[in-house]
């Protein structure tokens, strides 16, 4: 049976162990599979990408196979065709899909269609691909992902949603600092606070800054304004300043927090520069980060 990566959820049983095989492709970083020869990754992205699409197309080149980059203007998707042929018809051609949508409903669409795995490259409710490189830059700075606070501020958008199921997957509180109105996803919540009663951990979801970074050894942001939200920029600014991350909130967080940012970043905005380029700032091993675990997840899923 073929196996997809749509949501956090989907790695219930295995995030850690996709983490801990990503850690050991990173001391082998060009460690080779001839089984791949031939095996093509289809990447279909609706929108723009810099460490999304040249991770997993170098991970897919390095590990012996090869990536096509599908811009959906480009295709006959573009002119009508449905998302379920497309991928009936990708699936007679390729290995394994990723795919990067507006729309989380057409990436289901497409995984329901298509008979060869697909990964979701972040959609509108998560980015399940993104969360396996946040704890894998955690667990080598902290040698473990359970038993901590993680504290998100700003937007509860797909990477929040994502970053809470990952936490209380792998057995660390959450704690999200939002503006009221910008919660994360409920139902997402609702999944997230059952793992929670399993694994012992706790979803705080606050309108307080102070409160969810109180302590914190790993901070979290991102855009205050997401892909295809760009018309309520103007609105988000004025309401999301509280919780920029600055070194007077990070000042409440444990003293060796670790700071995390999936990137792209706005300095002056969700976060200073001065937190950016800090000595707790981990963005750019983080964002290194996304080629092992695009691997990780690639050897997953293909074998
Ligand atoms: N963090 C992330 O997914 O970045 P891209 O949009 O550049 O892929
Ligand atoms: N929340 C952001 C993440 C970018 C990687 C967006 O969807 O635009």
């Amino acid at each position: 049976m073929k196996r997809d990566i749509i949501s956090v959820l989907d790695m219930k049983d295995d995030l850690e162990d996709i983490i801990d095989l990503s850690i050991k492709f990173k001391k082998q970083r060009y460690e080779q599979f001839p089984e791949y020869v031939n095996h093509v990754l289809g990447m279909i992205f609706e929108k723009p990408s810099t460490r999304t699409r040249i991770s997993l197309e170098t991970a897919m080149t390095q590990l012996g196979g090869h990536a096509i980059y599908l811009n959906p203007n480009d295709m006959q998707i573009g002119r009508g065709e449905t998302i379920g042929d497309t991928a009936r018809v990708l699936s007679g051609f390729v290995d394994v899909i990723s795919y990067r949508a507006f729309k989380h409903e057409n990436v289901l669409e497409l995984a329901r269609n298509a008979s060869v795995p697909v990964i979701n490259a972040l959609d509108d409710l998560e980015h399940p691909v993104q969360i396996v490189a946040d704890f894998m830059t955690v667990k080598e700075r902290k040698n473990r992902v359970n038993g901590l606070k993680v504290a998100y501020l700003g937007d509860g958008n797909n990477v929040a949603n994502s970053l809470i199921l990952g936490s209380v997957l792998l057995g660390s509180d959450v704690s999200v600092g939002c503006p009221k109105g910008y919660e994360p996803n409920k139902k997402l919540l609702e999944a997230g606070q059952k793992i929670a009663r399993e694994t012992g951990t706790h979803i705080e979801i606050t309108d307080d800054p102070v409160k969810a970074v109180e302590s914190a050894d790993v901070v979290y942001t991102d855009v205050w304004v997401s892909m295809g939200e760009e018309k309520e920029r103007d609105q988000k600014e004025k309401l999301f300043s509280r919780y920029q991350v600055n070194s007077d909130l990070v000042a409440h967080a444990d003293k060796n927090y670790l700071f995390l940012h999936c990137l792209p970043a706005h300095r002056g905005l969700e976060v200073t520069g001065e937190v950016m380029e800090g000595q707790h700032s981990m963005v750019f091993q983080e964002a290194e980060n996304r080629l092992h675990t695009a691997k990780g997840i690639l050897r997953t899923l293909l074998q």
